[in-house]
């Protein structure tokens, strides 16, 4: 594993968006796996910055995201469609088409888990897979369980995450209770992971991820197994390490 440790918030955006512009550069085409969450969106500023000055272009890229909210429309300032399409979509050349979230509002949510293990056999594996992880070690809504789920699967969120996103509600009532989220198994299948972290509240799940036992109760650990893993965090998320 490859550890960058950066100064702040803004210096771990720049590497992130560095990284991602990198992996653009070197295939075109590529696959990414995108994430949501405050702590990819400095990254992302930047990205968009990088493609205004030239430097970035996105028109053959496809992505797929790691996860949506059951029930939210993509209209929802709350859905991860909304955020995709805000904090990256809207700024860069990248074909809507191309681009790939799963459908929160869809009447049977176990079909389009369905759906879009397909399009991820479809269109994968992901080259580069962009993760943060959840102050419970969660990624994408994998959360602490008996079992590392493998495919896109229907979620019951935990209480802990219920709070942790409250902060972007107008009361915690108001959060979805279930999400769909890619499996754990296709984001280990990606090429390359990059995991993005930031701040001190992160540093415990950080140190437990990466040097504790691997086990599906603390999911973010799995990637100890991963071949081919980045992670760009600031000093205080790595402080413990
Ligand atoms: C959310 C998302 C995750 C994200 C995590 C951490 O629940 N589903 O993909 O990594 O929480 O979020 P933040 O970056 O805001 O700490």
């Amino acid at each position: 594993m490859r550890i960058y440790v950066t100064e702040d918030y803004q210096a771990m955006s720049r590497k992130v968006a560095n990284l991602l512009a990198a992996q653009v550069m070197i295939k075109p085409d590529c696959v990414l796996g995108l994430a949501t969450g405050s702590t990819p969106v400095g990254a992302y500023q930047r990205l968009v910055e990088l493609y205004r000055a030239g430097d970035v272009d996105f028109s053959q890229v496809r992505s797929i995201n790691l996860d949506e909210y059951v029930g939210l429309a993509p209209t929802h300032d709350q859905s991860y469609r909304y955020f995709m399409q805000s904090n990256l979509f809207d700024h860069v050349n990248i074909d809507p088409a191309n681009t790939n979230v799963p459908q929160g509002l869809a009447e049977d949510p176990e079909a389009e888990c369905r759906r879009y293990n397909q399009v991820i056999h479809d269109l994968g594996p992901i080259d580069l897979q962009l993760l943060g992880m959840g102050h419970n070690g969660h990624i994408g809504f994998n959360e602490p369980s008996d079992v590392f789920e493998r495919e896109t699967h229907v979620v019951d969120l935990a209480q802990s995450t219920i709070q942790a996103n409250a902060r972007f509600f107008a009361s915690a009532d108001e959060v979805p209770r279930q999400a769909m989220t890619m499996g754990v198994q296709t984001i280990m299948q990606a090429r390359k992971v990059l995991v993005a972290v930031s701040g001190k509240d992160k540093a415990e799940i950080v140190k437990k991820a990466f040097t504790g036992p691997v086990t599906p109760q603390v999911p973010a650990s799995i990637l100890q197994m991963h071949p081919d893993v980045v992670l760009v965090g600031d000093k205080a998320a790595l402080s413990l390490l």
